[in-house]
């Protein structure tokens, strides 16, 4: 029976549903159909996209009042703080001085004032000592552009996927690896490895549609599939769930049948640039964004602070293994074994 038929039969009040648990080595194989070149396909088209230059940061709320956040997007090193009113502000993050970390400076209004000797930079500096990066706050995520960085025809706010009404409900994760963006899209590009790579996630995986080998386009590129999220050994939430490339560095699955239809779970990669070893670094940073037409929904936003530990530990877990999928592929094409 499909997945498909079996929603239909849900009853009303339980989400989850039992099946019978395979041996892992007795699934059906899956690299047939997870051809290398319809990945590697998916991946040029995905790069190709534009990005308006905007990289992903950090969670919203990670950066509060008060103090500022140091961070790296593409080697430059970059400060973000917000003033009184909660509007995020960012700039490079070496003062024009002398180069004392802005990320230890004080803030004050909207500026921020240097340890070192006290000079003061905020979001009115223009001149060519020190000069505002645009910041964006989407209310999940703080992003910021850097047109130097991406060298790309620069937009007025980032390019975001499509996301559930109400955002309240959600939980970031965010990880560092040895590899690129790109890296981190590839293993995204092949749903292929769900219940191989991840059987304590994920049961009865099956790609139900694909993008094209070639003539990708904005209709057709996303990837499809029925996937149950295993919650004990014999009992899961069965979904239907689609992957799409909103931009060069993001990809977003969102589930567009069954338990939670409308969530999503978006993937950002930014590069940080070169670790000490020489190696490309990428911060994932990876946001669940629930939503639920189920009355008993409203609670989960009760129950905010206990459910986002728990939301961030499953992406945790999941991202340790992807992150390693994404490193190997990042040291075999660059032939650093
Ligand atoms: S280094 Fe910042 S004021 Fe001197
Ligand atoms: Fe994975």
């Amino acid at each position: 029976m499909s997945i498909r038929l079996e929603l239909v039969n849900w009853p009303e009040k339980s989400p989850l549903q039992r099946f019978t648990p395979e041996k892992w080595s007795r699934q059906q194989p899956t690299y047939r159909d997870a051809d290398p070149g319809l990945i590697a396909a998916a991946l040029r088209w995905s790069q190709q996209r534009p990005s308006g230059n905007w990289y992903v940061v950090a969670a919203s709320d990670a950066i509060g009042r008060g103090r500022p956040y140091g961070a790296k997007v593409a080697g430059r090193e970059i400060v973000l703080w917000r003033d009184e009113a909660g509007t995020l502000h960012a700039g490079p993050g070496a003062c024009p001085h002398l180069g004392a970390p802005l990320a230890t400076a004080q803030v004050e209004n909207n500026a921020l004032i240097c340890r070192w000797h006290g000079m003061r930079v905020g979001p009115e500096d223009n001149a060519s000592r020190w000069c505002p990066y645009p910041s964006h706050d989407d209310g999940v995520l703080a992003w910021v552009r850097v047109d130097s960085a991406g060298a790309e025809t620069p937009t007025d706010a980032p390019i975001l996927g499509e996301r559930p009404a109400d955002t309240t409900v959600h939980a970031v994760t965010r990880l560092i690896g040895v590899c690129e963006p790109r890296d981190i899209i590839a293993n995204r590009l092949d749903p292929w490895h769900g219940s191989w790579f991840h059987p304590y996630s994920f049961a009865r995986l099956e790609v139900t549609r694909t993008p094209p080998k070639a003539d990708i386009t904005e209709e057709n590129h996303r990837f499809e599939l029925d996937v149950t999220f295993r919650v004990t050994r014999s009992l899961g939430v069965p979904v239907r769930a689609e992957f799409s490339c909103p931009d060069p560095r993001t990809i977003v699955m969102r589930i567009v049948e069954g338990e939670g239809a409308g969530s999503v779970v978006e993937t950002h990669a930014t590069p940080l640039g070169p670790g000490p070893d020489g190696r490309a670094r990428t911060a994932v940073v990876e946001t669940t964004i629930a939503t639920s037409a189920r009355p008993g929904f409203r609670h989960a936003r009760r129950a905010l602070p206990l459910v986002r530990p728990m939301m961030n530990r499953a992406a945790t877990r999941l991202w340790r293994d992807d992150l390693a999928y994404a490193e190997r592929r990042y040291l075999l094409r660059t032939h650093q074994s």
